[in-house]
């Protein structure tokens, strides 16, 4: 177990905001995180359980514990002739786990290459992109209940996913902590390429392997979106606004190239085009940057702070929610203590 006080957080927020934790622990067992959740001085402070600070917006230094798990290892939990079935530990990066599997050859997750965070946070965000989201091969994901230091395994259903959310993202019930993650993925290929020019890309490839995929997807991410290794950012800043038809029908008559996606009755609308069409895309306010070529993203050009950050993003949501009556909702998490 490593406990760390008065410990900066730049390394541990994509935003790279060089914010304080009163305290930073990181548990290598469940062994240890039972043990921490069963501390007293833990259960009466303020925490905080944080993946790679991928999804975070640090408003100020956080006056509680910052806790981490280190979690780590991917293992085969079971076969079929057809599909294998993954156990990998919640602190797992992410993009190693995809590196991994389109080195066996096993497809389900090749879309989703590049986004950065760690395993646990992916299955509690319900990441998603190009066509593809990691609830389609989450079988199982193992979870530790915060007040009665129980374990729970949930099935796929349990996890109540949905777009950009899950079980675990509602605050109403008791707070879970997962420690691993269980993923079905299949051996023979299985390839989603009906986003965007997927297809038209992939076509270039003959025969098309999974390895094709992973680097289309790649070249595509790193054309759209800023590494945050390089420029503080934390992906799509807002979630994707789902309107309702009637609103949308409306919009239709005065916007007719506003772009949209049926949803169960509903649409959904990219949050980017709604930010360009007020003028947003690419304006620099002070450390705070839209990226110029993804309107959804807000990038730290240095030496921004949360704050600034987070009046950028209201003064984007009142321009989109005065022009088209839309309320862009953020997909980032701010943490205020
Ligand atoms: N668009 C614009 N201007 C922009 C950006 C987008 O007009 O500046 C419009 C275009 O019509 C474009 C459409 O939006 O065709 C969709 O754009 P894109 O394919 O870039 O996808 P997105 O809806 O903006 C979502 C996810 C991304 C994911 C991509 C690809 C959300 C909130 N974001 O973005 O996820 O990579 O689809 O699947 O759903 C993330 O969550 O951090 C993230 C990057």
């Amino acid at each position: 177990m490593r406990i760390e006080e008065n410990y900066l957080l730049k390394e541990h927020n994509t935003f790279r905001l060089p914010v304080k934790a009163r305290w930073f622990m990181e548990y290598e067992s469940e062994d240890e995180l039972v043990c921490i959740l069963r501390d007293e001085y833990f259960q009466e402070s303020l925490s905080l359980h944080i993946g790679s600070g991928s999804n975070l917006l640090f408003l100020n230094d956080y006056n509680g514990i910052i806790l981490h798990s280190a979690i780590k290892g991917i293992t085969i939990a079971g076969e079929t002739d057809d599909t294998v079935l993954l156990r990998i530990g919640a602190a797992e990066i992410w993009d190693d786990v995809v590196a991994y599997a389109v080195s066996k050859g096993w497809s389900g997750i090749e879309n989703l290459s590049l986004i950065p965070g760690e395993s646990g946070a992916a299955a509690v965000q319900n990441i998603g992109a190009y066509g593809v989201e990691i609830k389609q091969v989450v079988e199982t994901v193992e979870a530790y209940n915060q007040l009665t230091f129980e374990k729970q395994t949930f099935t796929n259903e349990a996890c109540g996913y949905d777009y950009r959310s899950s079980f675990f993202k509602n605050k109403q019930h008791d707070p879970y902590i997962i420690t691993h993650i269980h993923l079905r993925l299949s051996k023979t290929p299985r390839y989603t390429l009906h986003y965007g020019n997927l297809k038209e890309l992939a076509a270039a490839c003959s025969p098309l392997t999974i390895q094709d995929i992973r680097r289309i997807i790649i070249d595509i991410r790193r054309q759209k979106l800023p590494d945050p290794a390089v420029t503080g950012n934390a992906g799509s800043f807002f979630t994707n606004p789902i309107i309702p038809a009637d609103h949308y029908e409306a919009l239709k008559k005065r916007y007719p190239a506003i772009p949209a996606y049926p949803m169960k009755g509903q649409v959904k609308i990219p949050a980017g085009w709604l930010i360009e069409q007020c003028g947003w895309k690419g304006k620099t306010c002070g450390q705070v940057a839209v990226y110029d070529k993804q309107a959804l993203v807000l990038v730290n050009l240095g030496e921004a702070t949360g704050d600034e950050i987070a009046l950028v993003a209201e003064r984007i949501r009142t321009a989109v929610a005065e022009r088209f009556g839309i309320e862009l909702v953020p997909e980032v998490h701010y943490v205020l203590s």
